[in-house]
């Protein structure tokens, strides 16, 4: 296949960027979006130009450092894959592919497609934790947890700490992040000690750093690459009134 791609080159968070037009011939079908990057990069480093810097690391789906955002979506227009899932296969000869990094205050660019997401890190730090021992792996029954319950609880822990969600909110609201982490812990006898100095210190340190409100529109989650729900965000909002 040929095709265009237009990426939004910046050299740090103070520059000015824009998008730089790329010719890119001979990507395979079967190559992942990442490859792709990985061949232009390789044909720009041997022409003596500045490869695009764009964050990875396990390419599957698991890390969340790989978040861009692909013909107006983030990790692309195929629904709940990360952008190191992402096919070529689904792209069209001679198509266009505009490729930006995230668009949102609390995470800056740091550099072409990367941006500084360490702000989630601050929330996760703020409470995102339960300090007991839980020591080696319990015998199974010890904890009686209803199968509803605990598979409720993996569903929110699946989230990947990706950002996509915030990058696809008006108000760049990083709730449906922050109440997947408050549910992993809400839902399950462990997460209770202290479930109401965590919910308290995440949601004081996501206003704190920048993120908006939940805009109501659902746009976090139908972007989502693991599928969160927006009754996390539901579920968030009743522990925090519980709090009080
Ligand atoms: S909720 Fe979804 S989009 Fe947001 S950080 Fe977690 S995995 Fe990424
Ligand atoms: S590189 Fe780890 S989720 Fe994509």
């Amino acid at each position: 296949m040929k095709l265009t791609l237009k990426i939004w080159r910046q050299k740090n968070a103070a520059a000015r960027g824009k998008f730089e037009t790329y010719q890119m011939n001979n990507v395979s079908p079967e190559m992942a979006f990442l490859e792709m990057l990985d061949a232009l990069n390789k044909k720009l480093v041997e022409e003596g130009k500045d490869p695009v810097a764009f964050d990875h690391d396990c390419r599957e789906g698991i890390c969340g450092s790989c978040g861009m955002y692909i013909n107006g979506h983030p990790h692309g227009p195929i629904p709940a894959i990360t952008t190191c899932h992402l096919s070529m296969r689904f792209f069209e000869e001679g198509q266009t592919v505009w490729i930006e990094p995230w668009r949102a205050k609390p995470f800056p660019v740091i550099k072409d497609l990367i941006v500084d997401r360490s702000a989630f890190d601050k929330i996760q730090l703020a409470g995102g934790y339960i300090s007991v021992n839980t020591g080696s792996a319990p015998e199974a029954n010890s904890n009686l947890i209803p199968k509803k319950k605990s598979d409720e609880a993996f569903d929110s822990a699946i989230c990947i700490g990706c950002g996509a969600c915030v990058a696809a909110c008006k108000n760049a609201s990083a709730m449906l992040f922050v109440s997947a982490k408050i549910s992993q812990f809400a839902l399950l006898p462990q997460g209770k000690v202290e479930a109401k100095e965590r919910v308290r210190a995440m949601v004081e340190k996501m206003d704190e750093l920048g993120f908006g409100n939940c805009s109501n529109s659902g746009s976090c989650e139908a972007e989502c690459p693991k599928q969160i729900r927006l009754s996390n965000i539901a579920r968030l909002n009743r522990e925090f009134y519980k709090a009080y």
